[in-house]
């Protein structure tokens, strides 16, 4: 895909794998929406693509832990920009951002579930009119290897709760989400894929867990911008991949009555009208 006048807004910019794919889209002529919580990070990014030759960045600044903030972050967006090309929902906290305990989010949900997983959620049903408009156009959901059936008698995980285990559960939702929404996106120009950018990727979140890393966030940001740029997966979606590689997900993955229940759960938690 040639970037030349092309908008892409990708959540978790101002850190991480996201910053990086931000620098790279700017450089390649891209209009950049970043998305962070902190203005003098959103400045640093901005000053480096301005640097490199890259048009300046739109900051949207925004807590997804709030399903307030995520509606007000998209209206704004939309109220901002006539086409959306491109949105790479990558924002995410690890396992143990914040250390080992249970968390909430502002509307009382488990935090990963809600930042990782339903905060995407919402803002692209958002976005979609205006992606749909923009088409041909891509969702890229930046999930994971770590994946976690859903327990649906527990969501929130009240019981048995680990960092791990609420991780893993929201980068699953977030793959069942890509594939329910691919289905109901066939024949609108509009793709929908998610993918594992790398492993233990030199990241905040890495080092919040403790990891040693084990991979680039080049490495990673490569396999993001495949989704984002390439020809080859031009007219593929609702797909799984593991780095540059399609792969299968998690069996509750391909469960249609599983995923119809994310569903139905997720456009009540978020005030959605029921499909
Ligand atoms: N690192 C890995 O090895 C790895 C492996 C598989 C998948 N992933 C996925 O890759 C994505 C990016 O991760 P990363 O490793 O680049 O992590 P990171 O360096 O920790 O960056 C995370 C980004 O998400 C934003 N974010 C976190 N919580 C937020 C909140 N409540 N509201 C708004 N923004 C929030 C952060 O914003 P601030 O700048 O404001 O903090 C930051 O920009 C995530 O979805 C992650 O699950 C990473």
């Amino acid at each position: 895909m040639d970037m030349n006048g092309k908008t892409v807004f990708i959540t978790g910019s101002t850190d991480g794998v996201g910053r990086y794919v931000a620098l790279r889209l700017a450089a390649a002529g891209a209009g950049v929406l970043i998305h962070g919580r902190d203005v003098a990070r959103a400045k640093l990014l901005s000053d480096e693509i301005k640097r490199a030759g890259g048009s300046e960045p739109a900051f949207y600044q925004a807590d997804l832990s709030s399903l307030a903030d995520v509606r007000e972050l998209a209206a704004a967006v939309l109220a901002d920009n006539q086409r959306i090309d491109v949105f790479v929902s990558n924002a995410g906290i690890g396992s143990q951002n914040e250390g080992p305990a249970r968390q909430i989010s502002r509307d009382g949900h488990e935090l990963r579930f809600a930042v990782n997983y339903l905060a995407g959620f919402l803002l692209a049903r958002l976005l979609l009119p205006r992606l749909k408009a923009s088409a041909p156009s891509r969702i890229v959901n930046v999930a994971s290897l770590g994946q976690h059936p859903i327990d649906f008698d527990d969501v929130m995980i009240t019981k048995g709760y680990s960092g791990s285990r609420a991780y893993a559960q929201s980068k699953l939702s977030q793959i069942m989400f890509t594939i329910d929404l691919a289905e109901e996106l066939k024949g609108s120009g509009v793709t929908v894929n998610s993918l594992h950018p790398a492993t233990y990727m030199n990241t905040t979140m890495v080092r919040a867990g403790g990891i040693t890393p084990m991979s680039t966030v080049e490495q990673g940001g490569d396999a993001i911008l495949h989704l984002v740029l390439g020809d080859d997966v031009t007219d593929k979606s609702g797909l799984f991949f593991n780095g540059m590689n399609e792969m299968r997900a998690n069996p509750q993955a391909y469960d249609a009555a599983a995923r119809k229940r994310l569903r139905d759960l997720s456009l009540k938690l978020t005030g959605l009208p029921a499909a």
